[in-house]
């Protein structure tokens, strides 16, 4: 179970109101997709989730528990450039991710769990078609593969949630869709909770099964910082009785905004 309660939470950052009041649960097991225009806090989202910034009023609760406020092994998470470690090989990045998952303060494995971190992520690796390059460092990877592995990386830590910001954003279309084809098994195997932030609608409505978009409701001319975005619109894709909208092969609900 992975339940992601966002409670009355706000991001202020001195005087600049960023995220204001979002309130919503995200259920175990559930894909949503963030939406909204740039600079409405979605980063600053996810990263409270992952527990790198803390909210400045409200609470995140991970199975009705606060989220610790440090990054830990149940939150994985792929940016958009992700830095793998260049002077690790294929294999020797997934192997550390494991590691730091498993021994959170030695950071290093022996014997017979070195060789379960070993096996574990040559399967992930296989798993995000990286079989091929294990022993390649990061700079003869292109930029897709790389992603792959930013993403068998966060696999590695077995998380509970996985949080994608923009992670195929600097993607070429081709390698874009490889992308889609491999995390929506990935996800669907591991029965992770998944929050991903995209300006790809369509990369939006095509993964998720849940999408929101943020954005403000109120602007203060005068102060541009005195009023935060909040969620505007809140679709459930999973929604018995949708209307297919957009052209989309899935029926999408046309739910009001909360
Ligand atoms: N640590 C911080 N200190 C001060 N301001 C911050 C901090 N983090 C974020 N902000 C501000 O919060 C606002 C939202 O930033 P954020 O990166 O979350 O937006 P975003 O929705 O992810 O945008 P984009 O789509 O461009 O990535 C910005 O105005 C940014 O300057
Ligand atoms: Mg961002």
């Amino acid at each position: 179970m992975s339940t992601i309660t966002v409670e009355n939470v706000w991001a202020e950052f001195g005087d600049q109101i960023v995220i204001e009041n979002l309130d919503f649960e995200v259920k175990s097991g559930a894909f949503l997709s963030v939406v909204g225009p740039s600079g409405c806090g979605k980063s600053t989202f996810l990263r409270m989730v992952l527990g790198q910034d803390r909210p400045s009023r409200g609470r995140l609760l991970l199975d009705g528990k606060p989220l610790p406020d440090e990054p830990d092994a149940d939150r994985g998470v792929v940016f958009q450039r992700y830095s793998v470690f260049p002077h690790l090989t294929v294999l020797g990045n997934v192997v550390l991710a494991y590691e730091l998952g498993q021994s959170r303060f030695l950071g290093k494995l022996f014997g017979a769990a070195k060789r379960r971190a070993k096996e574990r992520a040559e399967e992930l690796i296989v798993a995000v078609g990286l079989g091929a390059h294990r022993d390649k460092h990061p700079s003869a990877l292109s930029g897709g593969m790389q992603q792959r592995l930013a993403i068998a990386q966060a696999l590695a830590k077995d998380p509970k949630v996985l949080l994608l910001d923009e992670p195929f954003g600097a993607l070429d279309p081709g390698t874009r869709a490889q992308m889609h084809a491999l995390i929506k098994p990935l996800w669907e195997q591991a029965g992770m909770t998944v929050i991903m932030v995209t300006h790809d609608l369509k990369e939006a409505f095509n993964l998720g099964t849940r999408v929101v978009a943020f954005d403000k409701v109120r602007h203060d001319p005068q102060a541009p910082g005195r009023y935060g975005a909040r969620v505007t619109y809140d679709l459930d894709l999973t929604r018995e009785g949708a209307v297919p909208v957009l052209g989309f092969a899935r029926p999408i609900p046309l739910m009001a905004a909360q």
